[in-house]
Formats: structure tokens, sequence, C-alpha cells
């Protein structure tokens, strides 16, 4: 049952100042409070003033959403697929990898090729593996000694020295990339939206 005071408060002269008015609403409050409950009633200040905490606060979290949403430019960066990997005579006889780009850049003598280190199955990055023996493989017509091959951690593809595949998944050969000298400063360019034949080769 609503107390007295509670019932008078109503018939009160509206506050002048916006201090009146809060002082009137904690008084109400206090009034709501100190009612007697009965079992199964809900306090309906209690209820009103926690909807508007929680409208306030929805309101809220939806503008910092659109304020955060506007300072990100709806644009993708993607890294450049063709830059330089330094000068010729930087790089030693064989295969250097370059991890950021998941790369191999190989040296043989005067030429030089660009594979790619991507694992044509899923796409796990697949490692150099020196062998200890030489093995004797025939690929594409023509027989050689091969002293690396390159194995996939994720499902054990197996690709020879040349990125031909030959166990696992792996569906085909890794990429081969095109590769240039870069008129300005003679460094090597790898451009990796350009793939290239196995037997490509640059002589430099
Ligand atoms: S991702 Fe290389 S074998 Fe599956």
């Amino acid at each position: 049952m609503k107390s007295v005071k509670s019932w008078l408060s109503k018939f009160r002269a509206k506050p002048a100042t916006e201090a009146e008015r809060f002082e009137q609403i904690k008084a109400e409050i206090l009034a709501d409070e100190a009612e007697p409950r009965t079992e199964g009633t809900t306090s309906r200040r209690k209820f009103l003033a926690r909807l508007g905490v929680g409208a306030t606060l929805t309101a809220l979290t939806g503008q910092a959403f659109a304020y955060l949403r506007a300072l990100k430019p709806n644009v993708l960066y993607e890294e450049p697929q063709r830059f330089k990997v330094g000068a010729a005579d930087q790089f030693s006889e064989g295969g250097k990898f370059l991890e950021d780009k998941r790369l191999f850049v190989f040296k043989d003598r005067n030429t030089f090729y660009a594979v790619s280190a991507t694992c044509t199955h899923l796409g796990c990055t697949v490692k150099m593996q020196k062998l200890n023996q030489k093995k004797r493989v025939k690929m594409r017509g023509r027989e050689f000694d091969e002293q690396y091959e390159f194995h996939c951690p994720c499902h054990g593809s197996k690709y020879y020295g040349d990125g031909t595949n030959y166990a696992g998944p792996a569906p085909r050969p890794l990429d081969y990339f095109k590769l240039e000298v870069a008129p300005d400063d003679g460094q090597l360019i790898v451009d990796m939206d350009q793939i290239v034949d196995q037997n490509f080769r640059l002589t430099v």
C-alpha cells in the first residue's frame, strides 16, 4: 500500500529548479524504498530507473561504435605483390627463404628464379629440406640428382626440388613467379602477380 507521504507528493507544487526536482525525486525514491514490500511485487521506480539506465547505456554504446567505425576507412590494404628483394650479388648459391613473403629465391651461377613457399594443398608454408644423400629423380623427361626438396608440415605433401608435387594431397606444383631487374638500382624484383613456367630463369 502506498504511504500517505508518497500519495501526498503527487499534489505538491511543481519544483521551480533542477535542484528542487532532484530533491523531490530523491524523497520519492526514499519513500518508495521505505514502503513495505509484498512478495512478488517489484518497485515500479526501480524498474523504470533500471530501464532508463539500460536505454542510456545502449544509446551510448551505439554512438561509441558508430564513432569508432567512422575512424576506420572502408579500404582493404593488401601487401604489394611486386617488390625488390636485393641486388644479385647479395645472393649466394642455392636458395634463400624470404619468410615475410613466403618465397624462395634461388641463384644458380648467373641465373635466378623465385619459387612460392605456399603449399598448393591448403596454403601452409613448405620447408626446404636438404637431403642427406643426392636423390636421382626423373622430371619432365630428364633425370638428375637433386639435393633438396620441399616438404609441407601440415598434411605431408612433398615436392621435388623443382617444385613438382610427388606425394601427399597437394594437387599441383609450387608456383614460380616472374623476376626482373629494376632499371633504377639493379635490384631483383619479384612479381607475385605473374606466375611463370617452371623453366623461367632470369639471367643477370
Ligand atoms: S597444406 Fe600442405 S599438405 Fe596440406
